[in-house]
């Protein structure tokens, strides 16, 4: 094949609090076809999440920051066009790590096989893929049990939909909290939580004091901040904390102060463990053994929020931090 003109979303700018438009363009670049060993991919749907905010800062962290003028990356599921690889064929259906671009050309190596079995395809970004995983794992980072109390905030988001209904159907008793009306009714109706509440409405610490008067075993925190403080006032003795996220600090300028009541950590003795899943790949085959019966025997419900075509993946990704997303935000490419 001849050399083609693809787009991809490079990083103009780092933003400043909120990103917004100009913090992104959109670029038209000219792909070589691929060398030996090499595989051409059309993307045909790419991830939003909202760690891909703490890679756009100049800071360190557990992974390096994006890098001006250059694309953006992130998990996509695609189809190969052309393979000059033994490992692939045309047709086959491939994840990477190489979103934010219509086509790419990578080694083999670069890819990982997916079954076209499994439909939607952006299931690989969702359920059974990256936050999929990551609820599987916060779950097991604390030994969630069945008769436990789990609360779970970002509820009706990528992780914590999955979370919920994991821990359902593990037996616990499960709380999230939402950010809309519309978001409520999915959890409680399609992912069979027990008990949810909006957080915008409301206090947080009130809310969930109505909803677990005896307290919670473990909190799932997707969020930080105020909801942070109140999952530490609401937990028993020997309670266990999942510290998985905290998109509300993702845009703040300057750290925020903790949380006021961290004494409640030596009162109560609870456990705080921090969740990377970068640092469970290896027990990705438990992960997909457990979530992959549940999701094909359609005890573990997939729900997204699809956003077509690339013109429009900064503003899906941008819509985030403005709760847009049921489920998991991923964007079709045509
Ligand atoms: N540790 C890890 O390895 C790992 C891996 C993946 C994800 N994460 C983290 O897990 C969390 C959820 O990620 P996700 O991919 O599943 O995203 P998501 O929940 O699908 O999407 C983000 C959601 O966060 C909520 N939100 C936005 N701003 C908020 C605020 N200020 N306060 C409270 N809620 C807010 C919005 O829902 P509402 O309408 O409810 O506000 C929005 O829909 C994030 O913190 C993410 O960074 C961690």
């Amino acid at each position: 094949m001849s050399k083609i003109t693809i787009r991809e979303i490079r990083l103009a700018s780092r933003p400043k609090r909120l990103p917004n438009a100009d913090n992104f363009s959109l670029a038209q670049v000219e792909l070589e076809p691929p060398k030996e060993g090499h595989v051409l991919v059309r993307n045909l749907y790419i991830s939003v999440d909202p760690y891909m905010r703490g890679r756009m800062n100049d800071r360190k962290s557990y992974v390096p920051p994006f890098e001006l003028g250059k694309p953006l990356e992130g998990g996509a599921v695609g189809e190969v066009v052309e393979s000059r690889a033994s490992q692939f064929k045309a047709g086959d259906i491939v994840t990477s790590n190489l979103g934010w671009r219509e086509y790419f050309v990578a080694s083999a190596k670069e890819l990982r096989p997916a079954s076209r079995d499994i439909q939607p395809l952006s299931v690989y970004l969702g359920t059974l893929g990256m936050t999929g995983m990551t609820a599987w794992a916060g779950l097991e980072l604390v030994g969630v049990k069945a008769g436990e109390v789990i609360y779970i905030s970002g509820a009706a988001g990528a992780v914590g939909s999955v979370a919920g209904q994991l821990a359902k159907l593990r037996g616990c008793r499960v709380i999230g909290s939402a950010g809309s009306d519309q978001k409520l009714k999915f959890l409680r109706e399609e992912c069979r939580f027990d008990r949810a509440f909006n957080y915008k409405t409301g206090s947080v610490f009130e809310q969930l004091k109505l909803a677990a008067p005896e307290g919670i075993d473990v909190y799932f925190d997707n969020v930080g901040s105020e909801t942070l403080e109140a999952a530490l006032s609401a937990l028993r003795v020997h309670g266990r904390i999942i510290a998985c996220g905290s998109i509300s600090v993702y845009n703040d300028e300057k750290p925020r102060p903790g949380p006021s009541n961290l004494f409640n950590v030596t009162t109560k003795r609870l456990t705080i463990k921090g969740l990377l899943v970068l640092d469970w790949v290896d027990r990705w085959k438990d992960f997909e053994k457990e979530a992959g019966t549940y999701f094909r025997t359609g005890k573990l419900k997939h729900r997204e929020t699809v956003v077509e075509g690339i013109e429009n993946a900064v503003a899906a990704f941008i819509g985030l931090f403005a709760g847009q997303n049921v489920g998991k935000m991923v964007v079709k490419l045509a």
